[in-house]
């Protein structure tokens, strides 16, 4: 049996109960038309004018493949011996009785999104062998009692997908009354609110149900009978809670986007939970969910939750909280579940845990023992929670672990072991990045054997120098040298300023990224050691003027952007960069050379935010043609008046050299032609004058005289 419990929830801290959750309406993804559309057109076209005459089905042994063809009825033409027949995205509207008799040994029929509206209660009289039934999208709906009788027929089916459809509690008991035999169902995006014991109360061989993204709030009972299910999916539903679970045979649960407030499987049970994954991703819950006593849980996944540990609170004196909480269950004839809440033993079986993630809750810290109760646990994900502090010892850490993510916390201190024998031999990732992190074992890495991936960005950490204090406990700066299985390296942000020579000597990094660190001292040889190996170098707003690059053969992708080069740096051209970003920079143009050679393995370019000089932008067109200029439209250069023009926009005529000359031309053509103008304008004035000299006195005086 398994309730879900109802409104009279008692209040278990003094903290408000969140309001009843009230039922949503999530809207239905909308299909996208075009493609079919488009398919139709195109299956229409090579149906008529390719194969006139034949089938517009494609027939592959007993198989027919019908899909897209704007039919409205099931095709006659087949042979009378298919066995699997696929009608995925016609327009049949109504089975309709008769149809598949001439098919009597079909095993599969597939007749998804094709705005089926019914099924005629007579249309699988003759479908004995049919085993897989396929009427997702279509649109079935309750009050049509033809469509649930004609499943009545199937007593062998086995494979069953009516999702995407609207059908209700009520229309989804009808259809699957005598479906004894099926395995597997899929009622996804319907209409389904309440369930209660009617509705899969037939179906013994029940393996896989998915009931994801209806509007279920209440299960009652629902599942008593599936004593074969091995997988549930509920996600997106809207879910108060999980109580009295029981379902010992299940492997899988997804519970996930639900409102659930409380998981609390039965404690009662001396049997082992079959149970392996477990996810609680994006709920309400506040506490870790009280898991069974005896499992197999392998993922535990509790994401976007509000969990804390109130252990220490508990224990404190300051609070006189309840400690105990009563579920009340909706039934009267189920007996009321009363819980310590600080109770260990609630937790449950989690020693085989393998993957724990617990990103975006509200921990601050584990009950002690709690992450020693997981030997083998491999992955555990903190991200954004509120942690303080963090003890990275293999005392406190499970010695198997190979991936701590504690990104987005609040941790100041953290500690480590400081014993030169390695403890926590397999962790490979490390994620710290987005703390307050000042202070640090400056040995962690070495402490750490097979750390390859590190992420200390956004602390205040720097990297120690030879020379400086490395047998202090704790220290500002982390030793990164000779760590010889660390490949990538993350300090984003963490306000370095001077990197030591050869701060990476001896470490086979593959990755390093120094971004966001203003005001970087970077010396030529800081980074000396790594020209062997490095790949990806991020040096972006660290006020770099020049660097020679020349070292590092290897360099696939380099980032310098927010930075002042004035000029690329000749040793780039040395390289065979695929990726090179060089944002936010104060270059005015890219010499011919350079662009040619960069081009040459160049295949992502990042270049705006630059001082370029529209007349200079040969660059641009070498590029243009050879290489992704990924933010090309955003890419403006400066013509001589110091106006902006968008590269791809300006009209390089307008400061090209041979438009300057053929200006010069036309000023040369133009004035030789006024001077031969002026020149026999003077002819003709000096020649004539006696005569017009006369005139021009009689105008200037406007007076008529007679001769
Ligand atoms: C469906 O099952 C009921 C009994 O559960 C039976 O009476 C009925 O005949 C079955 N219907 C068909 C069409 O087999
Ligand atoms: C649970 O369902 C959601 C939604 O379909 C899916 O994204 C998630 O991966 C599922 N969880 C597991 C463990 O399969
Ligand atoms: C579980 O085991 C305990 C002791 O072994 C026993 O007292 C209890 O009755 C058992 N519970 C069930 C439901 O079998
Ligand atoms: C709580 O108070 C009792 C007596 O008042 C004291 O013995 C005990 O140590 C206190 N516990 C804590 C955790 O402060
Ligand atoms: C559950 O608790 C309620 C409230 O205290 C009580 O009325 C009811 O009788 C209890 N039910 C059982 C089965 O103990
Ligand atoms: C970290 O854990 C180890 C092992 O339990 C313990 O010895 C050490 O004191 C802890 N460090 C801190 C600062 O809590
Ligand atoms: C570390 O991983 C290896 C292989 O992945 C495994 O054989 C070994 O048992 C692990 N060690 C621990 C302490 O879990
Ligand atoms: C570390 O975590 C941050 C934030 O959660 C994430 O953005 C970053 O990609 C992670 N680093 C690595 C190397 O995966
Ligand atoms: C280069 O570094 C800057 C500064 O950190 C960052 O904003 C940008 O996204 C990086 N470029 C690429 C291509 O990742």
């Amino acid at each position: 049996m398994w309730l879900c419990c109802g409104a009279n929830l008692p209040v278990p801290l003094r903290r408000r109960t969140p309001a009843w959750p009230l039922a949503k309406y999530e809207k239905m993804p909308v299909l996208s038309l075009f493609p079919s559309l488009l398919g139709l057109t195109l299956g229409y076209l090579m149906t008529t004018f390719c194969h006139p005459h034949a089938s517009v089905c494609k027939l592959t042994q007993r198989m027919a493949l019908c899909d897209l063809h704007q039919l409205s009825s099931v095709p006659r033409d087949l042979p009378t011996d298919t066995e699997d027949l696929s009608l995925n995205n016609n327009q049949i509207k109504g089975l309709k009785n008769g149809w598949l008799s001439r098919y009597p040994q079909l095993r599969s029929l597939s007749c998804a999104n094709n705005g089926l509206k019914m099924v005629e209660s007579n249309a699988f009289r003759d479908s004995h062998h049919l085993e897989s039934l396929n009427l997702a999208e279509n649109s079935l709906h309750p009050g049509d009692g033809q469509t649930g009788q004609s499943l009545h027929f199937l007593a062998r089916l086995k494979v069953l997908d009516l999702s995407g459809n609207s059908i209700t509690e009520d229309m989804a008991a009808e259809l699957l009354q005598n479906l004894t035999s099926l395995e597997r169902l899929s009622l996804s995006r319907n209409l389904l609110s309440r369930l209660d014991g009617s509705i899969f109360s037939n179906l013994h061989q029940l393996k896989e149900l998915n009931l994801e993204r209806n509007q279920l709030y209440e299960i009652d009972r629902a599942f008593d009978n599936l004593n074969n299910l091995q997988r549930l999916n509920l996600a997106f539903n809207f879910l108060p809670c999980l109580v009295n679970f029981e379902m010992t045979q299940l492997v899988v649960l997804n519970a996930s986007h639900n409102n659930i407030e409380w998981f609390i499987s039965n404690q009662d049970l001396n049997d082992t939970f079959q149970l392996e994954t477990l996810d609680l991703s994006e709920n309400k819950l506040f506490f870790f969910p009280f898991l069974p006593p005896h499992s197999h849980l392998r993922n535990l996944l509790l994401s976007q939750n509000k969990i804390s540990f109130y252990d220490l609170l508990a224990n404190s004196n300051k609070t006189n909280w309840d400690s105990s909480v009563v579920f009340y269950n909706l039934q009267g004839n189920v007996s009321n579940v009363t819980a310590e809440l600080w109770d260990e033993s609630l937790h449950g079986d989690i020693s085989s845990l393998e993957l724990l993630d617990l990103s975006g809750n509200l921990i601050t810290n584990f009950p002690r023992g709690f992450l020693q109760q997981m030997p083998h646990l491999y992955q555990l994900r903190l991200r954004t929670n509120c942690m303080e502090s963090l003890n990275i010892t293999s005392g406190v850490l499970p010695a198997t672990l190979y991936e701590l993510d504690v990104s987005n916390n609040m941790v100041t201190e953290l500690h480590a072991g400081q014993s030169s024998v390695s403890e926590l031999n397999n962790l490979t990732h490390l994620n710290l990045s987005l703390n307050d992190i000042r202070r640090l074992p400056p040995k962690l890495f070495s402490s750490l054997p097979r750390l390859s991936t590190a992420d200390l960005s956004y602390n205040t950490i720097g990297i120690c120098s030879q020379n400086e204090v490395t047998n202090a406990s704790y220290a500002d700066c982390v030793i990164s040298r000779n760590i010889i299985s660390l490949k990538q390296l993350h300090l984003v942000g963490c306000d370095i300023v001077d990197l030591p020579p050869f701060a990476f000597e001896g470490s086979p990094l593959i990755n390093l990224e120094l971004s966001n660190n203003v005001g970087l001292h970077l010396r030529p040889d800081s980074l000396a050691g790594l020209g062997e190996t490095l790949q990806h170098l991020g040096l972006g707003n660290t006020g770099l003027r020049d660097f020679d690059f020349s070292p590092f053969h290897h360099l696939k992708s380099l980032n310098i952007s927010q930075n002042s080069f004035s000029q690329l740096p000749q040793s780039l051209m040395g390289l065979d960069l695929k990726v090179l970003d060089l944002r936010d920079n104060n270059l005015t143009t890219i010499p011919g050379e350079q662009a040619i050679r960069l081009a040459q393995t160049l295949e992502s370019v990042f270049v705006n935010g630059n001082r370029f000089n529209c007349c200079h932008l040969d660059w641009y067109r070498t590029f243009e043609k050879l290489v992704n200029i990924v933010d090309l439209e955003e890419v403006n250069c400066l013509d001589r008046t110091h106006s902006t023009h968008s590269v791809v926009h300006f009209d390089r005529h307008v400061c090209g050299d041979s438009s300057q000359e053929s200006i010069w031309w036309f000023i040369l053509l133009f004035s030789s032609v006024i001077l031969i103008f002026l020149s026999i304008t003077g002819f003709i004035f000096l020649t004539l004058k006696p005569r017009v000299l006369p005139k021009a006195i009689k105008k200037k005086c406007w007076k008529a005289t007679s001769y």
